[in-house]
């Protein structure tokens, strides 16, 4: 067990749930080839993508080459490809097959969620003050054209519900239409008590907008315990797909309220060009424009080798293990700060290294280490990402190249490479 295997037309890594943890680590490791290519510590921008994915597309853009993208059939081919890939989608979210719409990004979903909703000048919406650009733009658009009235949340760093909670509480007014915030923040890495939110949102009257874009594929999610209204989520991050893709679900109770402002041919079941258009009942209807066709089918398989191949208890045990591992040695080394609260953080690990720069720093770890990792600018940190693929063996070379940084700062630190002086007498 654990070698390549001829599985349909792709090599892939047979992966048992009988399989010791190693042995399966190393099959999935196996089947992921850019794993080799350096320490994969950025999968919260742009994880590493399985061979199998990565074949699938290669398949179809080589198709479209040689015979071309307009047969009918490849069409009917494209719809059972979307199919596949919304059935992905709601297997890791615990959703149905009729609640996930397709995107094409995180930061679309949240704009196709954000006007969804019959907004009016004035109108409250709440984020809070830790937010990434794809849940922000669509709410300061609509501030801006619409007039309505945008509040945030102070959460602090997200590591004290409490706080969390006071702080929308506070936001919150009664009549407030929607509450838009992140699952689990892009920056300090904090799961935000979703469940909690979603009950004080919707207690206000307010629709709750999740920004899944560092959860899904990460954390165990289930949409329906989030008692969220709609979660947004990326093809290209924890899922291991390509990027140009992710998925909207919005709760079938929610679908009254929510309406479509992006629309066309995939939103719509049957339609004229004289004023008849009836929507698709499920959440197809927020499916705004096309999809390149290599990779709806690229997602489809990413979503479906998550969870079939690898097994997603796999890597949510694992990753949560590796990462908190890597949490608690980093807060061990004298002269790093650890930003992400260690008793609610997800898969991400922020920390600062005293004397460094984040920039700085990385720059210095790319290079000793070749991690590839990234900075959060506001916060003057490193942010690494772990997976369920990364090895304790990575994370400690990483560390100590952390090690040697906190130990010495720019000034004093050793070259970066000793070499050995031959002939010297
Ligand atoms: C919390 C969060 N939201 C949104 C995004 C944007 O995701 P996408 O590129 O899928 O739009 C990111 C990362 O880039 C993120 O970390």
């Amino acid at each position: 067990m654990g070698g390549l295997v001829w599985h349909g037309r792709y090599h892939t890594a047979v992966v048992s749930p009988f399989m010791a943890d190693t042995e399966k680590l190393a099959a999935v490791r196996m089947a992921m080839p850019s794993l080799a290519a350096g320490i994969q510590l950025n999968t919260g921008s742009v994880g590493p993508m399985p061979a199998e994915v990565a074949a699938v597309m290669t398949e179809l853009a080589e198709y479209e080459r040689t015979i071309g993208r307009s047969q009918f059939d490849y069409y009917l081919e494209l719809l059972d490809r979307m199919q596949e890939a919304r059935a992905g989608v709601a297997a890791v979210l615990g959703a149905s097959l009729g609640s996930v719409a397709l995107t094409h990004a995180t930061t679309d979903g949240m704009n196709v969620g954000t006007w969804s909703l019959d907004w009016q000048a004035g109108d409250i919406a709440v984020s809070t003050v830790q937010e990434h650009a794809g849940g922000l733009g669509p709410l300061y658009a609509l501030r801006d054209r619409l007039g309505i009235d945008l509040r945030f949340a102070d959460i602090g760093d997200g590591s004290d519900d409490e706080r969390t909670m006071a702080a929308l509480d506070q936001a919150v007014a009664p009549g407030t239409k929607l509450v838009s915030l992140s699952h689990v923040l892009w920056s300090t890495g904090a799961v935000l008590p979703i469940a909690r939110i979603a009950a004080l949102a919707h207690d206000r009257g307010a629709l709750l907008l999740v920004d899944g874009a560092q959860a899904a594929g990460a954390i165990q999610v289930s949409v329906d315990e989030t008692g969220a209204d709609a979660y947004a989520i990326p093809g290209q991050k924890w899922l291991l797909g390509p990027e140009g893709m992710g998925a909207l679900w919005v709760k079938p109770s929610a679908m009254d309220r929510m309406r479509p402002s992006v629309a066309g041919h995939f939103s719509l079941e049957s339609y004229d060009s004289r004023g008849s258009a009836v929507w698709h009942p499920d959440a197809r209807r927020f499916e705004g424009s096309g999809y390149h066709r290599p990779s709806v089918a690229g997602f489809a398989r990413a979503a479906s080798w998550l969870s079939m191949y690898v097994g997603l208890d796999f890597v949510y045990g694992r990753g949560a293990r590796t990462a908190s591992a890597a949490a608690d040695a980093l807060a061990e080394i004298d002269g790093v700060e650890l930003l992400t609260p260690r008793h609610q953080m997800a898969t991400l690990v922020t920390f600062r290294i005293r004397g460094w720069g984040a920039q700085a720093g990385l720059d210095e770890l790319a290079v000793r280490t070749s991690a590839i990792a990234r900075t959060i600018v506001s916060l003057d940190a490193i942010r690494i990402s772990v997976g369920f693929f990364t090895t304790e063996a990575e994370i400690e070379r990483f560390l100590e190249g952390v090690r040697l940084l906190a130990a010495h700062g720019p000034d004093s630190l050793p070259p970066r490479r000793t070499l050995p002086i031959f002939g010297e007498g």
